[in-house]
C-alpha cells in the first residue's frame, strides 16, 4: 500500500498556537534567561518557532539526544542519552522543548536526571501530546495540542528520518 500522508494540524494553525505559547512562557517566568533545551531530533523546528515566539526574556539554546524509539513506529521502551550537555543547569529555569510525549517513558528518564542538575525550575513544553498512549506519568505545563493515537510526521516529527520537513503535522498511513 503507498503511503499517504493526511494534514492533521495545519501549518499557519500550528504558527499560531506556539505563539500563543511563547506569550504564555513570558507571563509566567521571572526576568532571566530561560534554558530551552532541546531534545534531539524531533524538537528541532517548535524549538525554532517557540524561542521567537518568546519576545520578552533572553533565551539560551541547548540540545540533548535521547532516544527511545529507533526507526520502528512504536517504543522500544529503551531509552539512551546519545548526546550531553556540556554546560550545568544548576540555578537556571529549565524548559524542555519536545516535539510529543507519547508513553511518557522518555521524558519521565530526563527529568529524572536533569533534577539532579538542581536547576531553579524545570518544566515541559510540548507541541504535541498523546494522553491515550501514557504508560509513565509526566507533568507538562506547556501543551500546543493534545492528539488522538495516530501516527504523526512532519514539523520535526518523522518516520525513518523522512518527512522532519514537512510544516504541517501529518497522518502517515499506508507505511
Ligand atoms: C520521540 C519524541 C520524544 C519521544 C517521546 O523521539 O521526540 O523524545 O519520542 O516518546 P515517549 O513519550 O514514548 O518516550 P524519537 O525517539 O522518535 O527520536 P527523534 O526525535 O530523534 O525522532
Amino acid at each position: 500500500m503507498p503511503a499517504t500522508l493526511e494534514v492533521m494540524i495545519a501549518a499557519e494553525e500550528i504558527q499560531r498556537r506556539v505563539r500563543e505559547m511563547g506569550r504564555e512562557i513570558d507571563a509566567d517566568y521571572p526576568e532571566g534567561p530561560i534554558y530551552l533545551l532541546s531534545i534531539l531530533k524531533g524538537s528541532f523546528m517548535f524549538l525554532a518557532d517557540l524561542a521567537r515566539a518568546i519576545e520578552r526574556h533572553s533565551v539560551r539554546i541547548e540540545f540533548m539526544g535521547i532516544s527511545s524509539y529507533g526507526r520502528d513506529k512504536t517504543s522500544s521502551g529503551q531509552v539512551r542519552v546519545t548526546k550531553d550537555l556540556d554546560v550545568s543547569l544548576e540555578g537556571h529555569h529549565v524548559l524542555i522543548v519536545e516535539d510529543i510525549v507519547d508513553s511518557g517513558v522518555t521524558l519521565t528518564y530526563l527529568t529524572r536526571v536533569l533534577e539532579q542538575r538542581k536547576p531553579a525550575s524545570l518544566r515541559i513544553a510540548t507541541l504535541l501530546d498523546k494522553p491515550e498512549r501514557r504508560i509513565s506519568p509526566v507533568q507538562i505545563t506547556y501543551t500546543g495540542f493534545q492528539i488522538p493515537d495516530r501516527f504523526v510526521v512532519g514539523y520535526g516529527l518523522d518516520y525513518a528520518e523522512d518527512y522532519r520537513n514537512l510544516p504541517s503535522i501529518c497522518v502517515l498511513t499506508g507505511e
